[in-house]
């Protein structure tokens, strides 16, 4: 198939980019223009990990043409921290160690932040519904609310310790 010039709107930055119509947003971000934050999980709308936003909401970009992007203005997760450091959500996200593989937390992290934008104070029944569409194989979803509660200025920072109870070890380090 042959390649058609694309303009995309890319974190503020116009890009010029030779692609055959038949490619995805998510291929022309990671493989044409190296913005690899952007994850390729399932490649069919089913694991979030390739979330960007367009125009402000989360859009899954493995199922989207990137030539249908032209005039849209598409932040990946490269474009959120600014020259004064991470963005809020991210910075959240980081406090409370919401990840473990860190697949999914670029798609994550851009999902909650189109919910902050809409919603400064989300319910957590808002918060539940606004990840539904982002799969995490890892951490089990707790600390990811509370990255999305204390980057909503909902819950406060945690100082000093964890003082939570360590989990008892799965095999006993004193067995044979
Ligand atoms: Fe797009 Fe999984 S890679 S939803
Ligand atoms: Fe591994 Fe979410 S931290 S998939």
């Amino acid at each position: 198939m042959s390649a058609k010039a694309l303009h995309l709107d890319i974190n503020g930055d116009r890009h010029l980019v030779a692609a055959p119509s038949n490619e995805t947003l998510l291929e022309v971000l990671r493989y044409r223009l190296a913005f690899t934050g952007t994850k390729q999980g399932c490649d069919k709308g089913d694991c979030g990990a390739c979330t960007v936003l367009i125009d402000g909401q989360p859009v899954l970009s493995c199922l989207l043409l990137a030539g249908r992007c032209e005039g849209l203005q598409i932040t990946t997760i490269e474009g959120l921290a600014s020259a004064d450091g991470l963005d809020r959500v991210q910075d959240a996200f980081d406090q409370t160690t919401a990840l473990q593989c860190g697949f999914c937390q670029p798609g994550m992290i851009l999902s909650a932040k189109a919910l902050l934008q809409k919603t400064p104070k989300p319910t957590d029944s808002q918060i539940r519904a606004a990840l539904a569409n982002n799969l995490c194989r890892c951490t089990g979803y707790t600390k990811i609310f509370e990255a999305v509660r204390l980057a909503a200025g909902i819950d406060a920072p945690r100082t000093g310790v964890d003082q939570r109870p360590v989990p008892a070890p799965l095999v006993d380090p004193k067995a044979p």
